[in-house]
């Protein structure tokens, strides 16, 4: 069962947004480099139309090197969008953030053409940390619990620099069944959304074929690559769970404990650094759940015929 994710108060944000978005040159996008596509909202998009888009790929430390450039040269590649990698070791981040916006916004120099950027990302993907070492200053509050709220804030990144924080609270958005075990896997979904161990059996079997050698260092599988990509996805967490002392009384498996330990794992990049997602495969998803949505619009508007047909067949009452 796919993930369904339905939070509310997107209306208050959508409207912030709006009102804000006519004084932005710049949208910022936070996005997880773990999950660059995933972790994007597409929402935003629709709210800020054709301005200048810089996409910070953040968390780069815990995102797999030779996945990244792939997906900075994808989002490159879009008109009117710059893309960075950063991750909170950058104890200086504010040059390049700087450097990109004025390459995307040139004419908004001096006092009289300030530059007004707009900082936006879905819960979890660091933004208060970045604003944080933006402001040098304890302001942001930082957590790990999806959607702790904050009040607009301006930050003073350079005389002629100014940098809005998001009013509100931009939930992702699932676009792709994908998408949304993704998302789960990050943290970046409330925890009620969905079921643990759901979402670490699909991320296992992501992994299995992508990251093998990172599982067996990690859970002492003893096994070789093709091996563990072999491996029935419940049958992979199973020896997760008993390798990790996940066992209940009588010596039942505790997979709802197994999953959490996996999930965790992920979070902290105890696993190591992954990306959970390529341009091509993203490409994919989107292609494949179109073609669905297609197919769903026609076996509604068949149904619909039918419906009107019998109705005209049936008998006046
Ligand atoms: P948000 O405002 O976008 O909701 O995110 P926030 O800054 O609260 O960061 C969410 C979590 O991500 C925090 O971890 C934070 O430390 C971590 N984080 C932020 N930037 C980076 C980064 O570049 N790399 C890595 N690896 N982690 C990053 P936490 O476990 O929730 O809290 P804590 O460990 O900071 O106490």
């Amino acid at each position: 069962m796919a993930i369904q994710w339905f939070p509310g108060h997107m209306h208050l944000t959508r409207k912030a947004i709006g009102e804000r978005i006519k004084d932005i040159d710049v949208v910022i996008e936070l996005l997880d480099a773990r999950l660059p596509a995933s972790s994007a909202n597409p929402l935003l998009a629709e709210l800020t139309g054709h301005k200048p888009a810089l996409k910070i790929l953040n968390k780069q430390d815990v995102a797999d090197p030779a996945r990244t450039p792939a997906w900075l040269d994808w989002y490159n590649a879009r008109p009117g969008t710059r893309a960075i990698a950063l991750d909170a070791s950058d104890a200086a981040p504010a040059r390049r953030l700087i450097d990109a916006c004025r390459q995307l916004a040139p004419s908004r120099r001096g006092l009289s053409k300030p530059m007004r950027v707009l900082i936006c990302g879905i819960p979890n993907v660091g933004k208060s940390t970045l604003i944080n070492t933006l402001s040098a200053k304890r302001e942001a509050k930082t957590g790990d619990e999806a959607g702790i709220t904050k009040q607009e804030q301006r930050i003073v990144l350079d005389d002629d620099f100014y940098l809005w924080d998001t009013p509100g609270m931009l939930w992702p958005r699932i676009t792709v069944p994908e998408s949304g075990y993704k998302l789960a896997a990050s943290g970046a979904v409330g925890r009620n959304a969905y079921d643990e161990e759901e979402v670490a059996l699909e991320l296992l079997a992501y992994l299995k074929h992508h990251y093998a050698p990172l599982l067996d260092a990690r859970y002492k599988l003893g096994l070789q690559a093709d091996a563990i990509a072999a491996l029935h996805d419940d049958e992979l967490l199973e020896r997760i769970a008993r390798k990790r002392g996940a066992v209940m009384g009588g010596g039942r498996l505790n997979l709802q404990k197994a999953a959490e330990i996996v999930l965790t794992d992920l979070r902290s990049a105890a696993l190591g650094r992954v990306t959970l997602e390529t341009p091509q495969e993203f490409e994919g998803w989107l292609a494949a759940a179109a073609v669905q949505e297609k197919e769903r619009a026609e076996r509604k508007a068949e149904q619909q015929r039918r419906n009107e047909r019998r109705a005209r067949n049936a008998p006046p009452q």
